[in-house]
């Protein structure tokens, strides 16, 4: 499995070094007031966990989980959400976390569909964006890495489900990419 990676991006103690710097920052911003996390399944699960450890706040925690690649590569552009309802996050102050921002499809229905539920502030924190133009208008309030427009997985990332639990981030080859499919 880490064999098929091309290299090597971010290695464990790097990544929770990083970790260590946003949790930090999340922490001083949002003392004292009534933070509700909502990370969103299944790319986050590492992220999520390894952050909030790090952060000793009173939050609450809420989990979406989504659809939008259906197993390729490349995004489909629609968003499917597996919940019917919103979280409850009325006058909650809303800190959505997922693992990249690519395309920004994702993170734009997620932001639009929890506005609906009247929050009181939403902001968005990402482990990964890819330095590309979007197709939606959304940007990370706190961010891990910035990395060039290429495939990675691992740390929660997937390609097709699997490399989920490598313990570090990679880009994956084209050529694995296409010619599995
Ligand atoms: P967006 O809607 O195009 O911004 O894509 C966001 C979602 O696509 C993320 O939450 C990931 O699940 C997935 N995704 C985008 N780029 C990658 C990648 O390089 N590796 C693995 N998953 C990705
Ligand atoms: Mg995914």
């Amino acid at each position: 499995m880490q064999g098929d990676l091309e290299r090597v991006l971010f290695d464990e103690p790097t990544i929770l070094r990083r970790l260590d710097e946003i949790a930090a920052q999340i922490s001083i911003d949002y003392r004292g007031r009534e933070l509700t996390v909502i990370a969103v399944l299944n790319g986050s699960l590492m992220f999520m966990a390894d952050l909030l450890r790090r952060i000793p706040l009173a939050l609450k925690l809420d989990c979406l989980s989504v659809a939008s690649y259906h197993g390729q590569a490349q995004t489909s552009g629609e968003v499917i959400f597996k919940q019917v309802a919103p979280p409850d996050v009325k006058d909650r102050h809303v800190l959505i976390l997922d693992d990249i921002l690519d395309s920004g499809h994702t993170l734009a229905a997620i932001r639009e569909k929890l506005e609906t539920a009247r929050p009181h502030s939403i902001r968005i924190c990402v482990l990964l964006s890819k330095k590309k133009r979007r197709a939606r208008g959304v940007d990370a309030d706190y961010l891990g890495f910035e990395i060039e427009d290429e495939f990675v997985v691992g740390y929660g990332l997937d390609y097709d489900e699997r490399y989920r639990n490598l313990p570090w981030i990679g880009v994956l080859p084209k050529e694995l990419i296409t010619s599995s499919k």
